[in-house]
């Protein structure tokens, strides 16, 4: 423990660390909901709805041909062409399209306009308009999916509340709003979530990935079950495939009060501000959406009691959301004594003249944040695979906080190392481009399929 940090900072970040007993309990009330949501029974009244993705089969490397992406759901929004051409050569095109934030609360059909018409751009501009290409549509929000191609919206998240979506296939609206413009001949073929992306992606070059895992604006992990054991898919006797990739939207861990014992008041704070409360509260706890303003209202608790910078408020850091979870990696990256980025931190705060307490004290707050963040992540990984019941897996990762925070990748392993049966080996990889290669693989799985009726 830093010594040059107040004890009174200390004392209010405390509720961030979790030990070992809490992170063992936290896999233990986990396990017990991935259970209830797999489960025809208790599916209704379980939090993690463990969705039946509908994608039965990983990669084989023999996958080809040419498929559109739309991936919709981080922090940008996407048109991705990409072009199977042998098991090692994939060549993708992509093209971020600037998301008016008034789209994520306006109505559905102007956002479901703006998705087709950025479509229809992104095709002209490549000479795609007369081409009848398949599309993968990575949504990166709870559906509840009856097919590859169907997928009815449960909630928005992560900030998103267009009106009339919810209970509504998404596919459907996507292709209406294609089919209003009539300029282009797309076809909308599957709808997946982006952890399913990032397996298929991953499994593509590492036949033993089971896992994808998002940290980034959200978190979720799907993982690879026994069909036998997802319930919920009607075939689930019958199927003559063995496995089911399962959406487990874990981010909804904990809305029923099982969580309360890890979280904090900031957490409360959080929750009441956002379009959501009382919903995705494990994910609020971890992802990149929320780490930051946790760390901001630490900091303006303890300027108002007179614990950091001298009492002295800057006009930025009252502003909600003005502390960028980016930032936390920012201050993290410092090596210990150094505070360059921290320097640069303060400065975009408006926070000038700060002494070293102070810059210990803030790199102390984002360090109980994204430890912990870290450490229910790794509880939620121990759980899948204490499920699936294996002792070797590889687990694909993607999203900003896994990326590009300095330690997160070494606390995830760490953590999980502690809390896994001895014997149990994993790897944690970086999945590129799940939501375009992963969306064509699922994509050209769905073109298979219906080649086959
Ligand atoms: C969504 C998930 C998604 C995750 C990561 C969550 O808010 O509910 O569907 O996988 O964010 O993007």
């Amino acid at each position: 423990m830093p010594s040059l940090v107040h004890t009174e900072i200390e004392t209010a970040v405390k509720g961030f660390l979790i030990d070992q007993e809490k992170m063992t309990e936290v896999v233990e009330r986990m396990t017990k909901e991935i259970k209830m949501g797999l489960a025809k029974d208790t599916h209704a009244r379980s939090v993690i709805k463990c969705f039946v993705s509908h994608v039965q089969d990983l990669p084989t490397g023999k996958e080809r041909g040419k498929y559109l992406a739309l991936d919709l759901g981080g922090s940008n929004f996407r048109v991705l062409l990409v072009n199977l051409i042998s098991s090692s050569d994939v060549e993708i095109m992509s093209k971020g399209y600037n998301f008016p934030l008034t789209l994520m609360s306006g109505s559905g059909n102007a956002l479901f306009d703006f998705l087709a018409e950025s479509l229809s751009e992104f095709c002209h501009t490549h000479g795609l308009e007369n081409e009848s290409l398949p599309l993968g549509f990575t949504f990166s929000f709870p559906l509840q999916q009856q097919g590859l191609s169907k997928g009815i919206l449960v909630a928005w998240t992560k900030g998103f509340s267009c009106e009339g979506v919810v209970g509504k296939n998404v596919v459907s609206l996507l292709q209406e709003a294609i089919d209003r413009r009539g300029d282009i001949k797309i076809n909308t073929v599957a709808i997946l979530n982006d952890t399913v992306g990032t397996l298929m992606s991953c499994a593509f070059y590492h036949p033993n990935c089971r896992i994808g895992l998002i940290v980034g604006t959200g978190s979720n992990a799907c993982y690879v079950e026994k069909t036998v054991n997802a319930e919920c898919f009607e075939g689930y006797q019958t199927s003559p495939k063995p496995s089911m990739i399962i959406n487990c939207e874990w981010g909804a861990f904990g809305d029923n009060g099982v969580l309360e014992f890890v979280r904090t008041s900031y957490d409360k704070i959080v929750d009441k501000v956002t379009p959501n409360p009382g919903k995705q509260t494990f994910e609020k706890c971890i992802s990149g959406m929320y780490m930051g303003e946790l760390v901001r209202l630490v900091i303006i608790d303890m300027i108002a009691k007179g614990f950091m910078f001298h009492g002295i408020i800057s006009e930025k850091i009252q502003e909600r959301w003005s502390f960028k979870t980016a930032y936390i990696s920012d201050v993290e990256s410092d090596a210990p004594g150094e505070y360059r980025n921290c320097n640069k931190v303060l400065s975009e705060l408006g926070i000038l003249g700060c002494q070293e307490p102070d810059k210990e004290a803030l790199r102390y707050i984002c360090e109980a944040v994204s430890s912990r963040s870290a450490k229910l992540c790794a509880c939620g990984l121990v759980t899948i695979i204490n499920k699936m019941n294996i002792n070797e897996v590889v687990i694909g990762i993607d999203g900003s906080v896994y990326r590009f925070h300095p330690k997160y990748h070494d606390m995830l392993q760490y953590h999980m190392k502690k809390l896994l049966k001895p014997g149990v080996k994993f790897e944690l990889i970086v999945s590129e481009d799940g939501s375009g290669r992963g969306a064509a693989l699922v994509a050209a799985t769905a073109v298979q399929a219906k080649s086959k009726l």
